[in-house]
Formats: structure tokens, C-alpha cells, sequence
């Protein structure tokens, strides 16, 4: 017969039941360095043309940072406004008590959505004239001037108005007396390829499209106007993609999504990945480990067991193909990874315990592993991996 504790009496101190007791670093969990965003964005904003505006992207809660502490430093290093994707990662940072403007890069298209952007003084991203009279009529029914950002699509195919109807659009837009055109802007489609800098790339092609149309309307980047075309790869390219604000999310974090260019930065990781070893063993020659035992030990194997698996957020694909970094060691990761938990051969370490904490990205020692590492690993872009991460990681800032 199964006996409950709880039915036994017992009174157990308030340590033991409540989930605010846990230790934070108890199983696995991201440690957030917020001074590296800090210098990154005053390093990145460095290189700026004069007079431009540094928009911090903490969408998707930060880069799975933490957008709260992601935005909080960024302005501490010098961002003047801040992207999100969707109307509730707004609400979330103005209830933090974020002050600064917050552009919505996602699209809002009714107007029970637009009526609670403008009340929570968000700007939407504006792609039709639909959508720019409904802001009209909800500035009008309030009387007052709805704050907005026009996108135009010059080659990205997602949000936008159309390049080549923009120019008649535009006419009619300023006609609209109750909102106010706080921005116009587009998007680079393929600005970290290798042939960006070509004058024939698509990135090329954009810009040309782009500063062509802004002539065409007669707006310049130093019109009060936020003139906005740039994210990382584009902004690290040249100037010329400047305009008066970028939008920065991955260099941000500490990653140059460039092989080439921008070598002379040195852009600090924020986010550190550990674990701590939950379990060891030592298992003989010819054992399988994990599901499927597609990893068999080829000589006596000592494992130590990560409480950290693809529920997380570490891709599955990853199994085999990742190492993790103890004491400025690196050991392999083998066996499949499961939902909870990984397989690490520690054969020969005696450093590593229970209770230990391992790093799987960061770095510790002079040895680093990166989301750009794991994400050429598992064939996919560092901007999946860091999003990837679930709330099931606590997000420690350690500064
Ligand atoms: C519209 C827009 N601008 C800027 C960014 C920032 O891009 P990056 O992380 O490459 O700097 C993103 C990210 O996906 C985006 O969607």
C-alpha cells in the first residue's frame, strides 16, 4: 500500500513545499550576463554612422535571454528604442516599467488589437492602407495622433506595402490626420550571406530599392522620420545601411552572424548554458547508452548524467555531436539525447562529482562553445537555437 507523506501528519517547514525554495541552479539553467549586452550595444553602436539610432530586438522573450534584463542593460548601453514581435512581449516590458519607444515588428491587423498597441503606447508595423485607416479612425475616436511605423517589403516578401504602389500609397497616408509616421522601414532578406557586399546581391538590391523609394517620397535620414533598414549583418556590412536607426538582435547577444566582416569586433556572449551533473556511473566495453543504444562504449566508460535534455530546448539532433566543458576540459556528450537528461563520458576525469556544474554553451577556461557551434551542428541558425531554450530554464543574471 502506497503511503502518503502528507496524510501522515507531518508538518514539513515551509522550505520544503514551496517552488520559490528551489535552488535556482538546482538542475539546468541560463546565466545572463547583462554588462556584456551593455558593451556590446555601446561597441555596435560605436560603429555607427553619427546621429544613428540603436533599436534593441528582444523579441521572443530576449533571444531567450530575458527581455526584461535584455532591455534594461541595452538602454543602459546606449539603445534608444526596442523591437518586439508581438503585442504582448510590448504589454509585458511597459508593465515592467520600460519607458523608452516600442516598435511591434509583428503585424496587427484588428482594431481591438491596434486600440490596445496605442493604450499601452506601443507602435505598430503599419503594411496597408487598411491598417493605417483603422489607426486613423482609432487616433480620431481619441483624439489624438497614432505613433506608427510604415514597412515597405523590398524583397524580403513578408510584412510591407509594396515597393512599386508605395509612392501613390504614401499620398494618401499623409492625408490621414490622427496618426503620426514615427518610422519608415523594411527588411533584409539575406544579409549574412557571403556575397552581401556583391552589387548584385539580393542585400545590394534591397538597399538600392529602398533608398530609391525614400527619394521618390522625399524623405531623408534627416527628416525626424526613423529611416530603419538594418538588422546585424546588416549594420556590420557598412554605412550605408545605416540610415538613422538599426535594429540589432544576434550581435547584441555576442554573435557576429558574419564570417568575414567585422573580425575586429569583440562581442561578449551573454548567455551561459549549465547544468549540473545529476548521476554517475561506470558501465564496461560493449555497453549500449541511452535510447535505441545506437552509442556502444568501446572500453570501460564512466558517464556522468546531465539534468538537461532536448524539453529544454538542446535539439535532439545535437546527440553525439556536442561537447561540454568542465574546468577548462571538454568532454563528449554520447548516446541520444533524451527529454530530461544527457549521456557525457567523463572516462579517466576524477574532477567531475555529483553536484557538479558543467557548461554547454559559454565558455569556461579559454575553451567556448557557442549557439553558432551547436547551430552548424544541428543545420540550422544560431537564432533558432537561442530561442529554443523553454521556461523550464531559469534565467539567472550573474553580473
Ligand atoms: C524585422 C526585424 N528586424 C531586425 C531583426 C534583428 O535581426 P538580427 O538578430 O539579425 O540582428 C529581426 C530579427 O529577426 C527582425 O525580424
Amino acid at each position: 500500500m502506497q503511503i502518503q507523506q502528507k496524510s501522515q501528519g507531518i508538518n514539513f517547514d515551509k522550505h520544503a513545499i514551496f517552488e520559490e525554495n528551489i535552488d535556482q541552479k538546482q538542475r539546468a539553467w541560463i546565466e545572463v550576463k547583462g554588462k556584456a549586452l551593455e558593451t556590446n550595444v555601446r561597441q555596435l553602436r560605436s560603429k555607427l554612422r553619427k546621429n544613428c539610432e540603436f533599436m534593441a530586438v528582444v523579441k521572443a522573450d530576449g533571444y531567450g535571454h530575458d527581455a526584461k534584463l535584455v532591455s534594461e542593460y541595452a538602454i543602459k548601453g546606449g539603445a534608444s528604442q526596442l523591437g518586439v514581435a508581438t503585442l504582448k512581449e510590448g504589454i509585458r516590458l511597459r508593465s515592467s516599467g520600460v519607458k523608452k519607444p516600442i516598435l511591434i515588428l509583428g503585424n496587427l491587423y484588428t482594431k481591438r488589437d491596434l486600440t490596445i498597441c496605442l493604450k499601452n503606447d506601443l507602435m505598430p508595423t503599419i503594411s496597408s492602407i487598411r491598417e493605417c485607416l483603422i489607426c486613423n479612425n482609432i487616433g480620431k475616436y481619441y483624439k489624438l495622433k497614432f505613433a506608427l511605423h510604415l514597412k515597405v517589403d523590398t524583397g524580403m516578401s513578408r510584412l510591407g506595402f509594396s515597393c512599386n504602389k508605395f509612392v501613390q500609397q504614401f499620398e494618401k497616408i499623409k492625408s490621414f490626420e490622427n496618426i503620426s509616421i514615427e518610422g519608415i522601414y523594411s527588411h533584409l532578406s539575406s544579409a549574412d550571406e557571403h556575397n552581401s557586399l556583391d552589387p548584385l546581391s539580393n542585400t545590394q538590391l534591397q538597399k538600392q530599392k529602398f533608398q530609391k523609394l525614400l527619394k521618390q517620397i522625399n524623405v531623408d535620414r534627416d527628416h525626424n522620420i526613423k529611416i530603419h533598414l538594418a538588422n546585424s549583418a546588416g549594420m556590420l556590412l557598412n554605412k550605408d545601411f545605416h540610415f538613422n536607426m538599426v535594429r540589432i538582435g544576434l550581435s547584441m547577444y555576442g554573435y557576429n552572424p558574419l564570417t568575414k566582416i567585422g573580425k575586429n569586433l569583440s562581442l561578449k556572449p551573454a548567455l551561459f548554458l549549465k547544468v549540473k551533473v545529476a548521476f554517475i556511473r561506470i558501465i564496461d566495453e560493449g555497453v549500449g547508452v541511452s535510447y535505441g543504444g545506437k552509442f556502444v562504449t568501446s572500453r570501460k566508460t564512466k558517464l556522468a548524467v546531465l539534468s538537461i535534455g532536448y524539453a529544454d530546448g538542446v535539439p535532439r539532433n545535437l546527440s553525439g555531436k556536442i561537447k561540454v566543458i568542465h574546468d577548462n576540459q571538454l568532454y563528449p556528450q554520447v548516446g541520444s539525447i533524451t527529454m530530461d537528461q544527457m549521456m557525457v563520458d567523463i572516462t579517466g576525469s576524477n574532477r567531475i562529482k555529483i553536484g557538479s556544474t558543467v557548461v554547454l554553451l559559454g565558455s569556461d577556461g579559454d575553451k567556448s562553445i557557442s549557439p553558432i557551434d551547436w547551430a552548424k551542428e544541428s543545420n540550422t541558425i544560431p537564432w533558432e537555437i537561442l530561442c529554443s531554450f523553454k521556461n523550464r530554464l531559469p534565467r539567472v543574471q550573474v553580473d
